[in-house]
């Protein structure tokens, strides 16, 4: 059956998260290191953009790096801060060709000088563009985030910037690094674990989540178009009956 011909295009998810996970054990299940699933997973990465944008979805948020990460033994986080600088060189044609517009959540400032120099060059030269607005997640932890939101508001207050009774939803949604983004409508996970992994906590309220077998080296554009068709079979009633839904 060809999936992608049944999509509903105008019920597209706005916001898809993409817990990019099995890199790991793709690699050992082909005999070599645990770096060259991550360097297989570069491609999952681009068939996921391209078909993301080919799409028309509005936003893309792909778990690159958490902050959890860090505690990976050493020669692995190197090698995988290295393949970030070397992806963002190599697939900064495929972002322009796409009109993607490339963004990041989490602690930047932790990440080596390298990769921020190589981000800021690349959201720089695609942020006139119009398309997908893909976002990576580095360094990235939600309760590092809500943390920081918390600490924000309370230095408001204190400065008599805000009143405790102004801090409501929209007041947090404003601080978090995903300010200016809709809620995640459909989470991904790969790899087939069902977990959530401290990734966008928030965000995810009211989000379908969609669990893969398939390892994220393996992760082709159908598998996405898999996704969104089993997202818009979906009833999301968001707290309301059935009957008040249609
Ligand atoms: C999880 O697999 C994957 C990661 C921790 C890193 C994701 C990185 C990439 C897909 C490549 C680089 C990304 C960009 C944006 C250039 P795992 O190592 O936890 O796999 P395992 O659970 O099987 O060990």
């Amino acid at each position: 059956m060809d999936i992608l011909a049944q999509i509903d295009k105008d019920k597209l998810p706005q916001h898809v998260a993409i817990i990019m996970d099995g890199n790991g054990r793709w690699a050992k299940k082909q005999g070599l290191l645990r770096a060259a699933g991550h360097k297989k997973g570069t491609r999952a990465v681009r068939e996921a953009v391209e078909c993301a944008a080919e799409l028309g979805i509005k936003h893309l948020t792909l778990y690159a790096f958490s902050t959890e990460n860090w505690n990976r033994p050493k020669a692995e986080v190197d090698t995988l801060m290295k393949l970030l600088v070397s992806s963002l060189k190599k697939e900064i044609a495929t972002l322009q060709d796409n009109d993607v517009v490339l963004g990041t959540i989490g602690a930047i400032n932790t990440l080596p000088d390298k990769a921020q120099r190589e981000l800021e060059e690349v959201i720089s030269k695609t942020q006139n563009n119009k398309g997908l607005k893909l976002t990576l997640a580095l360094s990235y932890g939600s309760r590092e985030e809500i943390v920081k939101t918390v600490q924000e508001i309370c230095i408001k207050v204190k400065n008599n910037l805000l009143s405790p009774a102004e801090i409501d939803e929209d007041c947090v949604n404003s601080h978090l690094y995903t300010a200016n983004m809709p809620d995640v409508d459909l989470l991904i996970r790969t790899s087939g674990e069902q977990r959530v992994s401290n990734f966008l906590l928030w965000q995810i309220a009211y989000a379908e989540f969609y669990f893969t077998d398939i390892l994220w080296p393996d992760f082709r554009k159908h598998h996405l178009h898999d996704a969104i068709y089993n997202y818009q079979k979906r009833e999301r009633r968001f707290g309301k009956t059935s009957e008040q839904i249609k």
